[in-house]
Formats: C-alpha cells, structure tokens, sequence
C-alpha cells in the first residue's frame, strides 16, 4: 500500500547518518561517562564535544546546554524550578501551549500559590503584545513561558519583541522552542530568552533525548536528584548515544537550512494551492497562509464537512496509507476537542474536522498531490 507520512510535527524519520553516528557510539563508547578509565573518558570527551557543538549553534557556552530526556523534561525543569527557586509568583502564558507546559503549570498551581495569566489572542491565534506588556508590567515576580511555533497551528511568536519585553520589566523568560530547533536558527546571545526547551525527534533525531537551554547565573536548580551529571542540573548517566544522534541531526538540519526550508516551503504552498483548488471552501486553521507569521513545516486544515461524516475522515485517511494528525500527537487517541483550536474557533468551525498535516524534507509533491485527490474525493463523496 501507499505510504505518505505527513505527521512531521509529532516526530520525524532519523535520518541515515543519524542511526549511521548512534551504530558506532553504541558500538564504540559504551563507557560510563562519569567513570575516570579510559572508557569512560572516551566517553565523557565525546559527551563534552557534543554540548559544545549544540552550543555553538546559538552562540552560547556549553556549560548553558543540558542535555535531558527531551522537550517535556526540559519544560518541567525550567517551570518547576522558576517557581521552586527563582521565587517565580506569577506566571504568563497562553491557552494554545502544548500540554507540557499547560499541565506543569497546572499542577505547579496545586503546590505553589501562583497567579496565572493568559495572554489574549487574536482570532488567528497570534499573541496580542499589548496586552502581554500590560501583563508583564505587574509587579508581582513573573515568569513569561510562550512556545515559539505552535505545534498544532505553525504560529509563529516573535521571539526578539517578548525578550525584549521580559527584559525591559524585570520578567524571566521560558520558551518552548521544540518545534522550532533545527527548523531555524536562534542566536541566544542577540535574544533575551532565559530558559528553552528542545526535542531531537523533532528534527531527524531520536526519541527520549533533548536539551534545556538555562542562562547562566539563572541560579536554576535541577528537577531529576541524584549523580553529579550534567554539571549537577539533571541526575543520571547520559544516554550518550542519543546525545551524540541529536547532535548528528541538529549538525546536518542547519548546516542544509536554507535549502530544506525553500524546499518544504515549497511543499506547504502547493499543498494549499492545490487544496484551495479542489476544495474551494476549504479553512486554514491559525495563521497558517500568512508567509510571516506561520512556520514553513505545517498546516492545519478545516474540511467543509458535515458532522456526520467527520468521523469517517481520519479513517479514511489511515485506510489509504496518509499518516496526519487531528491535534498534537498525545491527543490523537483522544476524542476530546483540541485545547488549541477551541481556543481558536467559533463553534460552527469546531464541529467541522481539522486535521494537521506537517511536512519533512523526506515529502514529495507527487505525494501531496495524492493526498489532495484522497482528501477532495472524499469531500465531494
Ligand atoms: C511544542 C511541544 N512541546 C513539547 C513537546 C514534548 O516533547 P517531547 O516529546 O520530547 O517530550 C512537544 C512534542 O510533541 C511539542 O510539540
């Protein structure tokens, strides 16, 4: 059968040289990094090399760099701490965050006495910096924690502007950046973010390994206790493995940006071209056609379609090979209405199904085109 997998914002494929790195450090460098032989500072070196050359990326030092199990631990860390013990009252987000940090938040809430804000948002789901700047000018300690892409939608926040905010006001900031790292380049030194959050499975790399960025002298303290890793900031012997394929994958996803990027770009345009073409009354979720403000990598589609039929969708979408998803990948499974969207739409356009589709440099036109028959014959069906 058929096979086109467009669910690149739940994970990716590794690329080649990703599983070729990962073969030989499991083969080759099996040493405990913490252990003081030579197999274990073989290991340590290749550990340290790889912080440096993440680093690197965003012009920061490699002490800033902790490698952890991925995105969700990386959130936890930066929230659970900010508020333990940068002594964070107040915290600032939005209701489109991905559950990482809208759970964490939550259950901080059950143990801390906090104030919670959501910024306003406007009907596309972009962030209304206005009113974030009123919000932050409060005088309680605040921590602003806003994702840089949505991972349902693509927005796209402005990174410099709500540094800049933060900073202005005596505010830290978090952001979660996991659909973002290896899809564009951040320069930390020129951006006043305090804390972010990163995933290797996002960009080519592989699973239960990422990384927390933490600004130095940020006086962070660790989420995970027990040896002296990670400089003390996350307990537990490296996956030194995982560590050296995220670095493979982060190396090869910005050394061929510019090119990936013009080419999915590519891919998003004719598949919104194509759409609009064969569904003329077809919806682009958040702000998905706007070119500044949307990432390259998806888009989430609303189909013109009766509530009765909507059920019948994803299943006819499986039954022809199409991987895509109804929200984020944990929700998938779930029937529950995506929080993203609810935040979003109006409830003509809620009961109408939307689904995600998001693209790799691993797709093709040819299997975008027959993604768009399969969905307008189903349509028009
Ligand atoms: C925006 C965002 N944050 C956090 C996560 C969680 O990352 P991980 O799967 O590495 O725990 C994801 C993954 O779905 C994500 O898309």
């Amino acid at each position: 059968m058929k096979q086109v997998y467009l669910d690149n914002a739940a994970t990716t494929a590794l690329r080649p040289e990703v599983i070729e790195r990962m073969t030989e450090v499991l083969k080759d460098n099996f040493g405990n990094p913490s252990s003081t032989h030579s197999f274990g500072r073989s290991s340590k070196s290749l550990l340290e090399q790889c912080r440096k050359n993440v680093a690197n990326h965003f012009n920061v030092s490699a002490a800033e760099i902790i490698f952890t199990s991925g995105g969700t631990e990386a959130d936890n860390l930066a929230l659970r701490s900010a508020v333990r013990d940068l002594g964070v009252t107040h915290i600032i987000t939005s209701k489109i965050e991905h559950h990482a940090i809208l759970h964490t938040i939550e259950q901080l809430q059950k143990e801390y006495e906090l104030k919670l804000s959501y910024v306003n948002l406007d009907e596309c789901g972009l962030v209304n910096y206005t009113h974030l700047e009123e919000l932050i000018k409060s005088n309680d300690k605040t921590l602003v924690s806003l994702m840089h892409i949505n991972n349902e939608i693509g927005n796209i926040l402005n990174l410099e502007l709500v540094g800049k905010l933060c900073k202005e006001h005596g505010a830290l900031f978090h952001s979660d950046t996991v659909q973002s790292i290896g899809h564009y380049k951040l320069d930390l030194n020129a951006v006043p973010i305090d804390f972010l959050a990163a995933s290797a499975h996002k960009f080519h790399g592989p699973k239960g390994v990422g990384f927390c960025f933490i600004r130095k002298e940020s006086g962070l303290k660790p989420l995970i206790f027990g040896g002296e890793q990670e400089r003390g900031y996350r307990a537990g012997t490296e996956s030194i493995h995982n560590i050296a394929g995220l670095d493979e994958a982060l190396k090869i996803a910005y050394s061929n940006l510019d090119e990936d990027k013009a080419y999915i770009l590519e891919l998003k345009q004719h598949f919104i071209q194509c759409l609009k073409a064969e569904i003329p009354t077809v919806r682009f979720n958040g702000g998905c056609e706007d070119k500044v403000n949307s990432t390259y990598t998806l888009v989430n589609v609303c189909l013109p379609i009766e509530a009765s039929k909507a059920p019948m969708l994803q299943f006819q979408l499986d039954l022809k090979g199409i991987a895509c998803s109804k929200g984020s990948a944990c929700q998938s499974g779930s029937s529950q209405q995506s929080h993203v969207l609810s935040a979003i739409l109006d409830n003509e356009n809620l009961q109408k199904p939307s689904i995600r589709f998001s693209f790799s440099v691993f797709n093709t036109k040819e299997e975008l085109d027959y993604v768009i028959q399969v969905l307008a014959d189903f349509v028009n069906s």
